[in-house]
């Protein structure tokens, strides 16, 4: 088992594009899901066990976390039950602080809400109020960067919404093609994933064209689940639960 999935990765190595110039990352399996941030790495394996990476080594983190980003805004987090934890509790499926603003979540009826960034940073625990404003839309799976936030529904449509910091909106804009889930990195670029393992990242994006041009295929050799990019970095995770780091 072990040496059959060493043979598909470095058949998947050799057969992989020279754009990205993907490695194997070592000492940590059966990923779940990672998020690169600010120069920092965290992950979660299958078990929800929550990494973080130190140097080139991960540790552990206390808890059991099914989802787990880190951003400005801290490092956050989602239990089995849908708790959002900066460790602290709350009550969201899945939750993504970025662009240093504002912090998007997917509350669990699938309704989508804003948190403006003051008010993430000074969140406390349960007993604070926490300031959502209701967005329009119904998502799965969102992340905020600089020039907005990029979602995808439960049909894999994927939306796009300029926020300023008072969570003010002009509602979703349907963005062409099809993923099953998309991470907008703090530089601003995009990647996702389709639910057929294929990578992709949106090219021409600017503050003046939040919603850049197109789409372009990024190609692996291996089914991918998951995706995330920081500092010229594009790590993925495949349906298997290898990483791969891919410097550009
Ligand atoms: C997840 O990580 C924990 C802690 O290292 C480990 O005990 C567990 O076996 C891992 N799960 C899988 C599926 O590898
Ligand atoms: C996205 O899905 C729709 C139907 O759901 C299909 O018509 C379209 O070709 C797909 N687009 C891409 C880029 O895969």
């Amino acid at each position: 088992m072990r040496a059959t999935a060493a043979i598909l990765l470095i058949l998947c190595l050799l057969a992989a594009s020279h754009a990205w110039d993907c490695q194997p990352v070592v000492d940590i399996k059966n990923l779940m899901q990672i998020d690169a941030g600010l120069g920092q790495m965290v992950a979660t394996n299958t078990s929800q066990t929550p990494y973080y990476l130190v140097g080139d080594k991960w540790i552990t983190l206390p808890g059991s976390l099914k989802h787990i980003t880190v951003e400005p805004a801290g490092i956050w987090g989602i239990n089995k039950a849908d708790s959002i934890y900066k460790y602290v509790a709350g009550s969201l499926k899945q939750v993504d602080a970025g662009g240093n603003q504002f912090i998007v979540g997917v509350y669990m009826k699938d309704t989508s809400f804003c948190l403006t960034s003051s008010a993430t940073v000074g969140y406390k625990g349960p007993s604070s109020p926490l300031p959502w404003t209701g967005l329009p839309g119904s998502v799965k799976y969102s992340s905020c960067g600089p020039f907005g936030c990029w979602a995808v529904n439960k049909n894999d449509d994927i939306f796009l919404m300029s926020l300023n910091q008072d969570c003010q909106n002009n509602g979703w804009s349907h963005i062409d093609g099809n993923l099953s889930m998309i991470e907008v990195a703090t530089d601003g670029s995009v990647f996702g994933v389709t639910s057929a393992g294929s990578v992709y990242t949106r090219d021409g994006i600017t503050a003046s064209k939040p919603e850049g041009t197109g789409w372009s295929h990024i190609p692996m050799c291996m089914i991918m689940k998951h995706v995330t990019y920081d500092l010229g970095r594009l790590w993925v995770v495949s349906k298997s639960g290898f990483a791969m780091v891919c410097p550009h």
